[in-house]
């Protein structure tokens, strides 16, 4: 797909099927995420891929957004290995990048995919038994969309470039 595409066709989907990503889209969008730049290059970041029946019913516990998708990636990033001083630490940019890449991969692939900041994260952490340093950032739900999906009215909001642009 041309990029100018994927950036425009990108929505956040909640409501999928039930219809399984193929492994080779899956390995293309966490390839995607592999190649994403950190700070320092440090890849201070693990992906858990969650497809399991078993992991599905931690990840429903943990959150309420999983709108039916069959496979969700959960980004964490890794506190001590990331690039971090007394008052910065880059762990949660470092994984945005990470996820960001991926969700436009996957859009590119044509799977269907959504960002979900709202689930608890300690439970995360401790129902994937994740080392302490490793902080779950945040949680994409991927699949294909049900036929009933499709943008809400928010996708069509945004700001004109006037207002969010300054020239200085
Ligand atoms: C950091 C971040 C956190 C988000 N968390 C949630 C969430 O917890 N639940 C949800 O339904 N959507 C969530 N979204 C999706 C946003 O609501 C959505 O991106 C926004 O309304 C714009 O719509 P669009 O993605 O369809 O263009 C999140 C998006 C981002 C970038």
């Amino acid at each position: 797909m041309e990029f100018e595409n994927v950036i425009r066709d990108r929505y956040s989907c909640r409501k999928f099927s039930s219809k399984m990503i193929e492994d080779e889209k899956l390995e293309k969008i966490l390839e995607a995420g592999r190649i994403a730049p950190t700070a320092k290059n440090l890849q201070p970041f693990k992906i858990l891929v969650v497809k399991s029946l078993d992991g599905i019913a931690k990840i429903d516990e943990a959150s309420p957004c999983r709108y039916g998708a069959p496979c969700v990636l959960v980004v964490c990033g890794d506190t001590e290995d990331a690039f971090h001083s007394d008052v910065f630490n880059s762990y949660e940019m470092d994984s945005s990048i990470v996820a960001t890449h991926m969700i436009l991969e996957a859009t590119n692939l044509g799977v269907n995919n959504i960002w979900i900041e709202l689930f608890d994260k300690e439970m995360i952490q401790r129902e994937f038994d994740l080392d302490d340093s490793l902080v779950p950032v945040c949680l994409l739900p991927m699949g294909y969309a049900d036929e009933e999906a499709g943008p809400s009215h928010k996708h069509f909001e945004r700001k004109e470039l006037e207002e969010i642009v300054e020239y200085r």
